[in-house]
């Protein structure tokens, strides 16, 4: 735990703690776990992983004790201070570990607009989320904070409906309740210490944002090759999914003819490839990207 270390908390179980580890590894980071399973350490660069309570990652971050953290947009919104001065700064949305905080209710309850929820108590761990949820919609609702399992609230005659995290929705199913309306969509970020960086970690850090840029967007972009009449280019590149300028290429010996390379960002289907042939183009070849930066 030297100072010349880099420091990224992460939770230490639930929802993200696999996943936020299965990143840092896709960006080259070799980990080693501690006796304790309390810290991991990067053995191919200066950085030590903090597993730590979800709830506790905006603090660290926010206070600078921690140089980076892996968390829900949802704790942090919910943590975030008035001011927002001392707030942890979301650096990227990491693609994993979407859900949404959502007002849900028992089946039977005739819900008609965020109005139905006047004077009504509501139960949840984000108090502050739900408050200013409710003084947006000008509704005049109790709060009940819990500190968790609020799913039971309605049975136990604490509250009639529920402000929670919705991801498969099999919580509420199994508890008889329905979501009436969102109040927050949420991810899993990458948030850092507010004000610069420590210099002696700086270089580090730019490394790991970099990197975790090049593991996202590489994941699920593909890189598409085959050969097209030059006449055709102009429709390709309409077809091509989320593919920025291609790649033309003269072929040897045609004049007629080019080969056409792209990194495309969205998922390319059959279909993508048939309207491809029907263009003009052969040889069509579909590659998964291992790294990009
Ligand atoms: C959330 C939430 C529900 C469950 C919903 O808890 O409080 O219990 O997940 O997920 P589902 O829609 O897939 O059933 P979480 O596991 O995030 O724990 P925490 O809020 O106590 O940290
Ligand atoms: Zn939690």
């Amino acid at each position: 735990m030297t100072q010349d270390r880099l420091h990224i908390a992460i939770q230490k179980s639930g929802r993200l703690a696999e996943k936020s580890l299965e990143l840092i590894r896709s960006a080259g980071f070799r980990l080693n776990r501690s006796a304790s399973d309390l810290t991991y350490s990067v053995e191919n660069a200066p950085i030590d992983l903090w597993c730590v309570r979800d709830d506790d990652i905006p603090t660290f971050v926010g206070d600078g004790v921690a140089d980076f953290g892996i968390v829900g947009r949802n704790v942090l919104a919910e943590r975030a201070s008035a001011s927002g001065a001392d707030d942890p700064i979301e650096v990227m949305a990491l693609g994993f570990g979407r859900c949404s905080l959502r007002i849900a209710a028992p089946e039977s309850f005739a819900y008609d607009g965020p109005k139905s929820l006047q004077g009504l108590r509501v139960a949840t761990t984000y108090p502050h989320l739900l408050k200013r949820f409710l003084r947006e919609q000008n509704i005049d609702a109790g709060i009940v904070t819990m500190r968790g399992a609020v799913e039971v609230a309605p049975r136990l005659k604490l509250a009639e409906a529920i402000c929670d995290l919705v991801s498969t929705g099999a919580t509420l199913e199994a508890n008889g309740l329905k979501a009436l309306t969102t109040v927050l969509e949420s991810e899993a970020v990458l948030v850092r210490a507010p004000g610069p960086m420590r210099p002696q970690v700086a270089q580090v850090g730019e490394s790991v944002v970099a990197r975790f840029r090049g593991v996202i967007a590489s994941q699920g972009a593909k890189y598409v090759m085959m050969n097209a009449p030059r006449s055709a280019l102009a429709r390709i590149a309409e077809i091509l999914p989320g593919a920025g300028g291609p790649t033309v290429t003269p072929l040897s010996g045609r004049d007629d003819a080019v080969a056409v390379h792209a990194v495309c960002q969205e998922s390319v289907f059959w279909e993508t490839l048939e309207e491809l042939k029907a263009a003009g183009a052969s040889a069509i070849l579909v590659l998964p990207i291992e790294k990009m930066m």
